[in-house]
């Protein structure tokens, strides 16, 4: 449905009781107690000394998880599996030949994060099924919460319940291969194409997420409209070189990995700042082989980042870093090998969901603006299959994949009041 005539229509069913002289419907407001006493509750779950570490399929993941399941049974939704291990719980709607609107996030985390990347959208959408439970109310749709496995490691579960592939071979963080760690969690990794959600299956998906930057509170808005998500490229690098004494082998005569490596490093940098755009480009796993004091390393492995709104611009820059290890390889005697260990395009956001959420945030006299997302989400796999749209809250100070991630539980709430109301107004 085009945005202007979406607007329309919900612009009269939202103002019509205006001109009808019925009482406008209050905006409806979930459990703000029960929700921020969740994620207080999680906090400790999966935590170290170092920070939240529910790694997708480790043991503090399955901990994670067990305690949504336990949400889940609180709710008396009966909790699902699918073969991708994501878990989804329904609260059926009045009429059973609609698809489900589907509301989630993930509770997984990286190595060393907070507790609010994911949480907070997990439990909201529980909360938005309580809340509509507590007031005895039925949606026409079906809704659907669902808490997608291993978003973290490239958004794995969601990929592979709306029919993208991914290679089960790959090693996740856990040390586990995707496969292993499916099977670990629930899942059915020899039966990933008997659950697909195909399109017109759902009849949309809307995601409540921390911002993970800062400029909702530098702007001082409440909420954030996503017109977009970034598309997102890890690039696997290995460098060979020669490995060697430290002592005995004259500089003039290295094939020295680390050398190349490092200069892999900093030219990728240069060459994403060296251009106008919003294209970023990270290396945040570097690992020389043998890594020891005094052996010229003959192999390192690291991974890049790299992101932006346009497949255009992240072809380019694919391109760009692969002539770049091409003549760093030659200038030190070594060879680069490059590989695509994970992809996701960049994804637009519904102009009709969009409009539910400004208008839900309106009527809830929050301030809003739209904005894109420099982070990935499962909402870009959904957003293959159905209108998608993301709802983002304040990140105090702009910190996320950190320990000291934090948003505020007024803005949890807040952000969980906006979700429950697009989903009603999406329900209609
Ligand atoms: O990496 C990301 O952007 C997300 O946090 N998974
Ligand atoms: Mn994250
Ligand atoms: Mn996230």
């Amino acid at each position: 449905m085009k945005r202007r005539q979406f607007v329309h229509g919900l612009g009269a069913m939202m103002t019509g009781p205006l001109l009808t002289g019925v009482p406008r419907r209050p905006p409806l407001r979930v459990n703000a107690a029960r929700l921020n006493g969740w994620l207080d509750g999680f906090n400790a779950v999966g935590r170290t000394q170092t920070g939240i570490n529910r790694v997708g399929y480790s043991d503090l993941d399955l901990a994670g998880r067990e305690f949504a399941l336990g949400l889940f049974r609180e709710a008396e939704l009966e909790a699902h599996i699918d073969p991708a291990g994501n878990i989804s719980g329904r609260l059926e709607g009045t009429d059973r030949t609609l698809p489900p609107i589907l509301v989630g996030s993930h509770v997984d985390s990286v190595t060393d994060g907070g507790n609010f990347d994911g949480p907070v959208g997990s439990f909201a959408a529980i909360e938005v099924i309580r809340t509509l439970q507590d007031q005895g109310r039925r949606l026409r749709h079906p809704v659907e919460a669902v808490i997608w496995a291993n978003e973290e490691g490239g958004l794995i579960g969601s990929r592979l319940a709306v029919g993208n592939t991914a290679d089960l071979d790959l090693v996740a963080r856990s040390g586990f291969t995707l496969r292993d760690g499916i099977a670990r969690i629930g899942g059915r990794p020899d039966r990933l194409d008997e659950e697909i959600r195909t399109r017109g299956s759902v009849a949309c998906y809307i995601e409540l997420h921390i911002e993970q930057g800062g400029r909702l509170e530098q702007e001082r808005r409440q909420i954030g409209v996503v017109q977009g998500i970034v598309g997102l490229r890890w690039i696997d690098v290995t460098v060979r070189g020669m490995a060697n004494h430290a002592g005995t082998t004259p500089m003039d005569q290295r094939r020295d990995a680390m050398v190349a490596a490092a200069r892999f490093v900093t030219a990728v940098h240069d060459a994403v700042r060296s251009q106008p755009g919003r294209q970023v480009a990270t290396v945040g796993r570097l690992v020389p082989v043998p890594n020891t004091r005094n052996v010229i390393p003959g192999e390192v492995n690291l991974s890049v980042d790299l992101r932006d709104l346009e497949t255009a611009t992240l072809d380019r820059f694919t391109a760009r870093f692969e002539a770049l290890a091409r003549e760093i390889g030659d200038a030190t005697g070594t060879t680069f090998e490059l590989r695509t260990a994970n992809a996701s395009a960049p994804a637009q956001a519904d102009g009709g969901i969009m409009a539910l959420i400004e208008t839900s945030a309106a009527s809830l006299g929050l301030s809003q603006q739209p904005m894109p997302s420099g982070a990935g989400h499962d909402a870009q796999q959904l957003a293959l299959i159905a209108p998608m749209g993301m709802i983002f809250v304040p990140s105090v100070g702009g910190i996320s994949h950190a320990p000291d991630e934090f948003t505020h539980a007024e803005d949890v709430a807040h952000g969980a009041d906006v979700l429950l109301n697009a989903v009603v107004a999406a329900d209609q």
